[in-house]
């Protein structure tokens, strides 16, 4: 049975997961966006100011709803929250909670979650061009915090990130908290992991998206490599926030981040020459008919499926495209 999306009536907040989502009566199913040029998602750290100021006069917008509005920041960082703590049952399956980390839900779940973030800014600041920037951590010159969100005065600010892994630090994949000794060498181990991720133990799509979460079946535990590493690094080594699921989406680095994670798996489709849809799954409707809520842009709830989400050019984005450092490592 696939995952049955929440009732947003039923949920049962917790003292550390205060995030219940907010609920409408009407519920309409998710339809493509009508086609219309296709948003390009750049790289965080090859920006221009004017889209920095953009993006940032967008996330100053919506910090400045108010508090019970769907898209005020903190309605949006709750999704995250509300999805993976436990709060909602699954709507056809009550005596399970809704988890979607360590599954085949982890991409898709996260991908709708950026498309209606994005959307939403776009919506706030009239520019339906809008994309949301990628944090290009796999390559050697983004594996900084970019600087667009280095600027205390910016809503992209936040100040629980890590003092010490300030530019010009770069990510650690292995360790969280450890500085880099050298950074050459850094690098080189990083891209290592990305190879190792993304290659050599990524040949099939069910150990690049993880492993099977059905309806009546058993709580997951099979991430996927692409989930594994170096995601939950990049949260942790950011900062406090960044670090658990409750917070992760108070830092508006959080959605850069994504948005690569994201990426990586077009990258493994496209330029990896892994097969056309990428996905082993494709007949399997438990995964296909898995259904999700968000806010849309036109302030409705939406249930979507993974099966809406398969395409990124149907949802009308693409991402940028830059060199893939990693692809010829070994390891
Ligand atoms: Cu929902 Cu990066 O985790």
């Amino acid at each position: 049975m696939p995952i049955g999306a929440p009732d947003l009536s039923k949920c049962q907040p917790s003292l550390a997961a205060n995030c219940c989502l907010i609920n409408s009566r009407s519920i309409v199913d998710f339809k493509l966006p009508s086609t219309g040029a296709l948003r390009v998602r750049p790289a965080a750290h090859l920006v221009t100011k004017e889209y920095i100021l953009k993006y940032a006069n967008a996330t100053r917008l919506m910090r400045s709803l108010p508090l019970n509005h769907p898209w005020n920041f903190m309605q949006q960082a709750n999704v995250h929250c509300a999805y993976c703590e436990g709060i909602y049952n699954l709507s056809n399956f009550p005596n399970m909670t809704l988890e979607v980390h360590s599954s085949w839900l982890f991409i898709p779940f996260h991908r709708m979650y950026l498309y209606f973030h994005e959307k939403i800014l776009g919506k706030l600041i009239g520019d339906e061009s809008f994309a949301l920037p990628f944090w290009n951590w796999d390559s050697p010159e983004g594996m900084g915090i970019p600087t667009m969100y280095t600027d205390p005065n910016s809503s992209l600010f936040d100040n629980t990130r890590a003092q010490n892994h300030q530019p010009p630090n770069i990510l650690n994949y292995g360790s969280t908290n450890e500085g880099n000794n050298n950074i050459s060498s850094q690098i080189e181990a990083n891209l290592e992991v990305m190879y190792r991720q993304m290659v050599s133990s990524a040949k099939t799509a069910e150990l690049l998206l993880g492993g099977p979460y059905r309806a009546g079946g058993d709580e997951p535990w099979s991430p996927g490599t692409v989930e594994m590493a170096p995601h939950p690094y990049v949260h942790m080594w950011t900062g406090i926030d960044m670090s658990s699921f409750v917070t992760a989406g108070w830092d508006p680095i959080f959605y850069s981040h994504h948005s690569n994670v994201d990426r990586m798996w077009e990258v493994w489709k496209t330029l990896l020459g892994n097969n056309s849809t990428g996905v082993n799954y494709i007949n399997d409707t438990d995964w296909l008919d898995s259904s999700f809520l968000f806010w849309d842009e036109n302030l409705q709830l939406v249930r979507i499926k993974i099966r809406d989400v398969l395409d990124t050019t149907k949802l009308g984005y693409v991402y940028q495209q830059v060199p893939i450092p990693w692809s010829n490592k070994t390891a």
